[in-house]
């Protein structure tokens, strides 16, 4: 696992887009799992701005995301269909019949096998949830699930309100790919900003591996980077500048 402690929130965005920018350079025609949350914004600008400048291209790319509410239509605000559209793909030349996430209906594992039969995801994005969680995996997880519809912590739909009106508007399931499936991608990329994520870093990065902590699963993973700012970092006892 390399860990890499960048300045501030701007660094972990451009240095990410570096690393994405690169494989999508590397394999393009690969598949790329995309996730949502405030953490990758930067990176999705940074992304564009490339796009822009001719760096780089979507068109043969394939897109999967790491997980969905459940009972939000595509053109619901806060849906990640509807943030994805707005924060990337709504810039870029993806094509829309390669956008995939994982179905909220019928038998989501088979969201697994559709990744396998395109190849397997080559470049895994990754933010983090305050309690440890990737994706929609909430503590308790098990590390060889699938991608499956599950219920939200309490804590997730508290830190999640912010982005709805109010806080009974919040969804209290979601589908999302299962910790075996992020960890079957050939490389990870996680991003953590800011001192609210600095106990989970801790406790993924250099704490027991445990089901408990959904994040700690990444260290049994042999390509994975980590993206932190400072405040993300304080807590970690040693990082690399
Ligand atoms: C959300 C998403 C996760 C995301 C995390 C952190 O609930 N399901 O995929 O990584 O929580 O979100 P943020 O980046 O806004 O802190």
């Amino acid at each position: 696992m390399v860990i890499k402690c960048l300045e501030d929130y701007d660094a972990i965005s451009s240095h990410a887009a570096d690393i994405v920018a690169a494989a999508i350079i590397e394999k393009p025609s690969g598949v790329f799992g995309f996730a949502t949350g405030s953490t990758p914004v930067g990176l999705y600008k940074s992304l564009i701005a490339r796009y822009q400048r001719g760096e780089i291209s979507f068109s043969r790319l394939t897109t999967m995301n790491l997980d969905e509410y459940v009972g939000l239509s595509a053109d619901h605000e806060q849906s990640y269909r509807f943030f994805m559209q707005r924060h990337l793909f709504g810039h870029v030349d993806v094509r829309p019949e390669c956008i995939y996430f994982p179905p909220e209906s019928g038998e989501p594992s088979a969201f697994d096998d559709l990744i396998q039969s395109k190849g397997g995801i080559e470049l895994q994005i990754l933010g983090l949830g305050s309690n440890g969680h990737i994706g929609f995996n909430e503590p308790g997880s098990a590390f060889d699930s699938r991608t499956r519809v599950v219920g939200l912590a309490s804590s997730t739909i508290r830190d999640n309100a912010r982005f709805f009106e109010h806080s009974r508007d919040v969804p209290h399931q979601a589908v999302t790919m299962g910790i075996r499936t992020i960890l079957e991608a050939r490389q990870i990329l996680l991003l953590a900003s800011g001192a609210n994520k600095s106990d989970a870093v801790v406790r993924s990065l250099e704490g027991p591996q445990t089901e408990n902590v959904p994040g700690s699963c990444l260290q049994s993973h042999h390509n994975v980077t980590v993206l932190l700012d400072d405040a993300a970092a304080a807590g970690l006892t040693r990082n690399e500048k």
